[in-house]
């Protein structure tokens, strides 16, 4: 039996917004339109669905957001769609208003809502938006650009307060549990070290011993960069400033990193994913996510895609060791 093609498409972002997600909306709308679809918006992600708040767009309400970071969809965590009652209400939803699949814009939560809307009959895409980059099937996530030079950008700043005080700066950055934000920031900032839940760490060989060893070669200032899923930020600044006598201060950086206009890679990749994404459902064809391996656009099973696991470049990693001395 061949798919049936749909006339009535939805669009959501959910979860932790991420710059490039207007551009992905953008994409999808105009696709849409395009191909002689009707597109509805869903505000709020899930919670949107639940309760039926919809609006209709068209080529023109898509207009002069590409450059925008947040979502004019706006986006939300909603925990009532874990359930099955509550997907079965936005299953209600997607029925009374001729909603035939939906493009979800968010993490690797939102596609496990997207799988469940699946099985129960209204084929989603998954198209990955998250600033940390923590999506096993893909090698790229919406945002992930915009915030490593956002992250980079707020430190250089840090670096020209830390040189003239000679202190040293211990920078949170986000990433939920994953490390690839710390890790590529922290190369891209020349952090003396950078400590990320992925790989062990000891703070009395990695962070003081590796201080006093560059002191000792005339170095006075210092930038230490942790993921969040490590902790302790506050904690491990006053443990230097004991132990290394060096003036410390903690930085956590906090929602700076999550907004701002996308970069050109976003607003790229963003355009190509929800083109990508509409063309699956304009086919009928649904239950599958998008990605990116190799700078190629490429879509999968949405259940094998929840199946995978990503790791950190183990050799980035001992790069940095080895170059931040
Ligand atoms: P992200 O999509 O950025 O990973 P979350 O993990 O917060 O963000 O997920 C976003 C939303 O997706 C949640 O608020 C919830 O509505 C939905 N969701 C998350 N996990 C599941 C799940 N296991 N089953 C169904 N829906 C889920
Ligand atoms: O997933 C994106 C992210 O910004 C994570 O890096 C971070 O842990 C989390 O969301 C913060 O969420 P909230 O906006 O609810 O504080």
């Amino acid at each position: 039996m061949n798919p049936k093609p749909m006339k009535r498409i939805g669009v959501l972002t959910s979860g932790g917004d991420a710059p490039g997600m207007n551009a992905a909306v953008r994409s999808v709308v105009r696709t849409a339109c395009e191909n002689n679809m009707e597109v509805v918006g869903i505000l709020r992600g899930y919670s949107g669905l639940i309760k039926g708040d919809l609006v209709q767009m068209n080529i023109r309400s898509v207009s002069d957001i590409i450059h925008r970071g947040g979502t004019i969809l706006y986006s939300a965590r909603c925990p009532e769609f874990v359930s099955e009652e509550g997907v079965m209400k936005g299953v209600k939803t997607c029925k009374e208003n001729g909603i035939d699949g939906i493009v979800v814009i968010g993490g690797d939560g939102s596609f496990r809502g997207a799988r469940d809307l699946s099985l129960k009959g209204i084929p989603c895409i998954g198209v990955p938006g998250t600033i940390d980059n923590d999506i096993a099937c893909t090698d790229y996530t919406i945002g992930y650009d915009t915030c490593l030079n956002t992250i980079m950008d707020m430190v250089d700043r840090v670096r020209d307060t830390t040189e003239s005080h000679d202190r040293c700066s211990v920078i949170e950055v986000m990433g939920r549990k994953a490390g690839f934000l710390a890790l590529n920031a922290g190369i891209a900032i020349g952090a003396t070290t950078i400590l990320v839940p992925e790989f062990d760490y000891d703070i009395e060989r990695d962070v003081i011993e590796r201080m006093r060893r560059t002191q000792k070669t005339g170095k006075r200032h210092f930038i230490i960069v942790v993921a969040e899923g490590i902790g302790g930020t506050e904690e491990l600044a006053r443990k230097i400033e004991k132990e290394t006598g060096v003036e410390s201060r903690a930085v956590i950086l906090g929602h700076v990193q999550r907004g701002g206009a996308p970069t050109c890679k976003d607003r790229v990749v963003a355009s190509q994913m929800g083109n990508r994404a509409v063309k699956l459902l304009e086919n009928g064809i649904g239950n599958r996510v998008v990605g990116m391996k190799n700078e190629k656009i490429f879509d999968m099973d949405i259940y094998e895609a929840l199946n995978m696991t990503k790791t950190l470049d183990r050799e980035l990693f001992d790069i940095s060791r080895e170059i931040s001395i």
